[in-house]
Parts: C-alpha cells; structure tokens; sequence
C-alpha cells in the first residue's frame, strides 16, 4: 500500500475546513494540527478526534518536521506570506487561503518561492470548486452561450461581526491594508478572471456607511475592460443588510447564465436556430460554497500526478493585483491597468 500523504493545517477556524478536506480524502492522514491559540486548538482537536500528541502552537515544528508533506495556511492574511515561505523553503506542498496575500511586495515573494521550490502551492480560490460556477464554467466552454461579451459577479457578505474583536480591539480584518475588495471580493474578481480571462483595465467607485469601525469603503463597484470586446463588472458590500451571496450573471452572444453559489438552481436563456430566446432551463445544482473536498482533492491529484496546479501562486497573484487596481482606482479616481508581471 501506498503512504498516504501527511497533512499537516495551520489556523483552527475556516481552516477547519481543510481539515475535514484531508480527513475524506482516502490517501492522505492528518499528521498535525496547529494553531497559536490553544482553545482553538483544543476545540479542532476533540471536535475531529485528532490525538494530543499531533497538536502544535508553533507552526514551525511543521516546517522542521521532515515527514509532512502538505500543509494547509488559514492563518490571517497579513501572515501568509512569512509561513507559506517559510514551507515552500523546506519542500512541502502549500494550500494556502485566499487572498494570496495583500500587498504587491508579498505577493510577488510567495510567486519567486513558489517559483523556486520544487514542492506544489495552491491558493485557496474555493470559488472554482463551487458547482454552480463550474456548471457554469463548462457550459461557457461547450459554446452553448456563444461568446461573452459581459460577465459581472458581487461579493456580499456582512462582515459587521467580523471586524472587531470581542476586547473592542482592532481585528486584522480592519487593517486598512486588508480592504474588503482584496479580504472578500477577491472571490469575485477571481471567479470572473477564471471564467473570462485577465482585465486589462479597471475603474471603481467606493462608498462607506455600514463599518464604522473600518477606515476603508465597505462597498466598491467596478468596471472592467478585458480583451477581445468583453467587458465585467463587480459589486462588493462588506456591509450589506441581506444573506451571503455570490450572485453572477454571465452574457454571451447566444445565451445567459445567472448563478450563484447559495441558490440550489441557476437559470440559463439559449437562442433557437432563428436566434430567438427560449424559455429559461432551470438547473438543479448541489448547493456547496465552500468545498473543501473538492478542493483538496484536486491538490492531491495534482501532487500525487505531478500535474500542474490549476489555481496556481501566479493566478491568486493576478487576482489580488485585480483587487488592489481595483482599490487604487476607487481611491484615485483614475483608470487603473493591473500589472501581472511579479
Ligand atoms: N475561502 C473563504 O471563503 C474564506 C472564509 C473565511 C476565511 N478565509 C481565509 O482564511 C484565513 C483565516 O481566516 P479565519 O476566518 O479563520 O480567521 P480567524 O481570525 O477567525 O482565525 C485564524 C486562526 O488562526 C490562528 N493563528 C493566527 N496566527 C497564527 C499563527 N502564526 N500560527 C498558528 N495559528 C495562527 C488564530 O489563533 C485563529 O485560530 C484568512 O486568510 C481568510 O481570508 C477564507
């Protein structure tokens, strides 16, 4: 029998979810968790029967430990570039979450360690897992909704308990630097740069009236201009007043999709042969916004296979340098080209 690989996961809250990923992939075993603050440790722990003994506070004792293989960062963002370099440099496969990380410093150093290691690295964009979008994806790709020409897709997600620390303290999500557009629109963006390809230009508009204990904007429109006569829009509300949605709206030339990720159906128009537009085809879909399996599936199949990774360090680059375009046009009132070149 083969040996399966060993997982190790920083960050006991959403990483949790990485847990559960490892633990339903049959050829891997969870080897260690870890996370600075022994009560979430301790929660993680019991709550998914993992021996004592394979706890950690420091996630250095992942990085000397010789026989992990795959390590998974849910820490908070600011953090990720030191830890996932830090692993890159000692051979071990990355998952790390969205955003790959805020800045254009950080994000063009985990690309050159990425670049340098021999060992895979992911970024977490759950997005492309989501079964509406990649429904969606491969019903763009068949050509049954001809060629795009505007795909827009909103990030709304109320963020009110999640920016401020019990204590009143500042919470690393009100870093200024930790826009909501980079924190949580980067899903958006990054689901539009999957399904229609890389902008070329952005403007934007921001308006702040819902987090009072954020100094950023707490929604942000914008436009964008892709090649080959396409354009994209995306709306992100870090403080709207309704449930969590990711709604999109995908138009081609012969059809339409409107999906999202928390509704158990999409819709999609088709044309008939006189290009005519039919009654829409509702399409069950299995509702999953975080899938995590899938997610850690599909590394594993690219670790074990030696393949490519799909959401590779260069595409949670691109898509935090779409996120900070779209954040410097919104606070400069200009037209802003993201530079892809880490
Ligand atoms: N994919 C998604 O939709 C999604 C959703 C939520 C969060 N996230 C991302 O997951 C990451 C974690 O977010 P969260 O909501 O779990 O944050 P959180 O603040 O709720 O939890 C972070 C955990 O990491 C621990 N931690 C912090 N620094 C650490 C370190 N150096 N070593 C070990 N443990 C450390 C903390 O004690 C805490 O338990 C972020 O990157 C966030 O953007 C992604």
């Amino acid at each position: 029998m083969e040996k399966k690989l060993q997982v190790a996961n920083i960050g006991m809250k959403f990483g949790m979810s990485h847990v559960e990923g490892a633990l339903n992939y049959p050829g891997a075993e969870v080897a260690i968790i870890c996370d600075c603050d022994e009560e979430n440790l301790r929660f993680a722990g019991e709550r998914y029967n993992i021996p004592e003994e394979k706890w950690v506070t420091d996630y250095m004792d992942i990085v000397n430990n010789p026989d992990i293989d795959v390590v998974s960062v849910a820490i908070p963002d600011q953090q990720h570039k030191q830890v996932c370099c830090d692993l890159l440099r000692a051979g071990k496969h990355v998952l790390c979450e969205k955003p790959l990380a805020l800045t254009r410093e950080d994000i063009a150093e985990i690309v050159k360690a990425a670049e340098e290691s021999n060992a895979k690295f992911m970024v977490g964009q759950i997005c492309r897992f989501t079964p509406a979008f990649e429904k969606a994806k491969e019903i763009i790709e068949s050509g049954t909704i001809g060629e795009l020409y505007f795909v827009e897709s909103e990030y709304a997600h109320d963020y009110i308990h999640i920016v401020e620390n019990k204590d009143g303290s500042a919470h690393w999500r009100a870093d200024p630097k930790r826009h909501g557009v980079v924190g949580g629109g980067c899903h958006a963006v990054d689901l539009l740069r999957w399904l229609a390809g890389d902008p070329i230009e952005v403007f934007a508009y921001g308006t702040h009236k819902l987090l009072p204990t954020v100094s950023y904007d707490d929604a942000t429109i914008a436009i964008m201009k892709f090649d080959d006569n396409l354009a994209g829009k995306v709306f992100v509300s870090t403080g709207c007043k309704r449930d969590y949605t990711m709604r999109t709206v995908i138009y081609g030339t012969k059809g339409t999709i409107i999906c999202d990720n928390t509704s158990p159906t999409m819709t999609l128009f088709t044309v008939d042969e006189n290009g005519d537009t039919q009654d829409p085809q509702t399409i069950e879909i299995e509702l999953n916004n975080h899938n995590a399996v899938k997610e850690f599936e599909v590394f594993a199949d690219e670790i074990l296979n030696d393949k490519p990774v799909a959401t590779s360090a260069i595409e949670g680059a691109k898509t935090v340098e779409v996120c900070l375009a779209i954040v410097e046009s919104a606070e400069t009132g200009k037209i802003v080209k993201p530079n892809y070149n880490f």
